[in-house]
């Protein structure tokens, strides 16, 4: 019997595969190749690609089988789907009376010791029903799609209780069964000491408490601590993520975001998976993350938030073989743009990775990041069908146009998850 075909794309001016098959996170000078195919084309069969390369190639291998749906793509640019691998899109609502306040001169920290900041939202989402919340972010992770974002990593950390952590990781986990979206949920019970809670009491809870009903109930891929002065010490966050471990859970830290804890030392002694912001990272803690296989998320939508100029040392990261990823850190307060084009923009102008780095950095290193590396964030046979077609000509204009979404077509997992309604008509490409 003739193999069946979901569909086959061909037409892709540029297809990005961003590959690097079995070799994990892209580090130096790989992770400066997009793997660029020219006339490129995509089979996908059983919402897995069949078979990626040269449109040619591509054809040969897929010979007269039939195939559903062709897609010309018309000379537009092809990639994978952006893995968002660190947001906390669960929240009530946006508080972007603090974006003007910050403008005047207040300071992130001194938010929040007037009421504001993320226990404001604590306060907003322990009042939402599980429901509401979850009706909420679902209307959020729609947009999320229509930016070609197809993976995305959502914590909680909003609930700071037993029951709220909980109702935020069942809403998690509900989004990504409800949506065209792949969702990893990480349990961040140590976002911040709940108000009127004593400090230490309040590690205890995490560890005695939270983390074993979390493992149990299945809720979360990963635990992260907020590890910063004022919120959890280094010690603590030790502690913290010895008892995740201890639960078969994965390692990421909240690491040197506002001053520099040595955050970025811990998780690569612990070999996290991650270490996310590093804004403020310390020599010998880029020199521990640049030997290890701890992955640098670094998250320029925040800086660019909070109007600071001081931007993670992405090159010199970089340069010393570090495994550096990128995501947008959405969240009500600091970083409430869930574009992945935009981080990106920020990531070239700001921290001068180049494009290739930084579409690499947000594709397949962004997978790792998130546990997900063998099935998403590129373009390789036996990988889930994750793309985007953008209505550029080259890749370089993601970034370099950002503000407006290009996006025309998003495939998630071989099916068609959100099309432009008649972008033909309005297409600058081929004219
Ligand atoms: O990653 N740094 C800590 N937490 C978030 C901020 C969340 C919020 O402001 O609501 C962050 O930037
Ligand atoms: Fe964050």
């Amino acid at each position: 019997m003739p193999r069946m075909h979901d569909f086959l794309l061909y037409g892709a001016g540029q297809l990005l595969t961003c590959s690097n098959p079995g070799k994990g996170p892209k580090r130096g000078k790989s992770l400066s190749d997009p793997g660029i195919v020219t006339d490129g084309a995509i089979a996908v069969s059983g919402g897995v690609i069949s078979a990626v390369g040269a449109r040619a190639d591509v054809e040969r291998i897929i010979g007269s089988s039939r195939v559903e749906r062709v897609i010309d793509a018309g000379g537009r640019v092809v990639m994978p789907g952006w893995v968002d691998a660190h947001t906390h899109a669960v929240f009530s609502r946006y508080r972007a009376d603090e974006y003007d306040a910050r403008i005047r001169g207040v300071g992130y920290l001194e938010i929040e010791r007037r009421g504001g900041g993320i226990k404001r939202t604590v306060r907003e989402v322990r009042e939402m029903s599980e429901q509401r919340l979850f009706e909420v972010s679902r209307r959020r992770l729609a947009k999320i799609l229509e930016g070609g974002t197809t993976t995305i990593e959502i914590k909680s950390g909003y609930g700071l209780d037993l029951e709220n952590e909980l109702k935020m990781l069942r809403v998690i986990a509900r989004l990504g069964r409800e949506l065209p979206l792949d969702v990893v949920p990480s349990f961040m019970g140590a976002h911040q000491k709940p108000p009127g809670s004593e400090g230490g009491a309040y590690v205890r809870t995490v560890i005695d408490e939270m983390i074993p009903a979390v493992a149990r109930e299945g809720l979360a891929e990963f635990v992260d601590v907020f590890c910063e002065s004022g919120v959890f010490t280094l010690e603590e966050t030790e502690e913290i993520l010895s008892a995740a471990r201890a639960h078969g859970l994965g390692l990421k830290i909240h690491a040197d975001e506002i001053t520099p804890q040595g955050g970025a030392e811990l998780a690569a002694r612990l070999g996290a998976r991650s270490a996310e912001h590093l804004t403020k990272i310390s020599p010998a803690g880029l020199a521990a993350l640049a030997s290890s296989d701890t992955i640098a998320v670094l998250l320029p939508g925040t800086t660019f938030g909070l109007g600071s100029r001081q931007f993670a040392p992405a090159r010199e990261m970089i340069d010393r073989g570090a495994a550096v990823a990128l995501a947008t850190d959405f969240n009500p307060g600091s970083a409430p743009s869930c574009s992945m084009p935009f981080a990106i923009a920020v990531a070239c102008s700001q921290m001068r990775m180049t494009a290739a780095e930084a579409v690499n950095a947000a594709t397949v290193n962004a997978a790792f990041a998130v546990g997900r590396g063998e099935r998403a964030g590129s373009l390789e046979k036996g990988k889930q069908a994750d793309f985007v077609g953008y209505d550029v000509e080259d890749y370089r204009e993601i970034p370099s146009r950002a503000g407006t979404n290009h996006a025309v077509v998003v495939v998630k997992s071989g099916a068609v998850a959100w099309e432009r309604p008649s972008f033909e008509a309005a297409s600058e490409v081929g004219l």
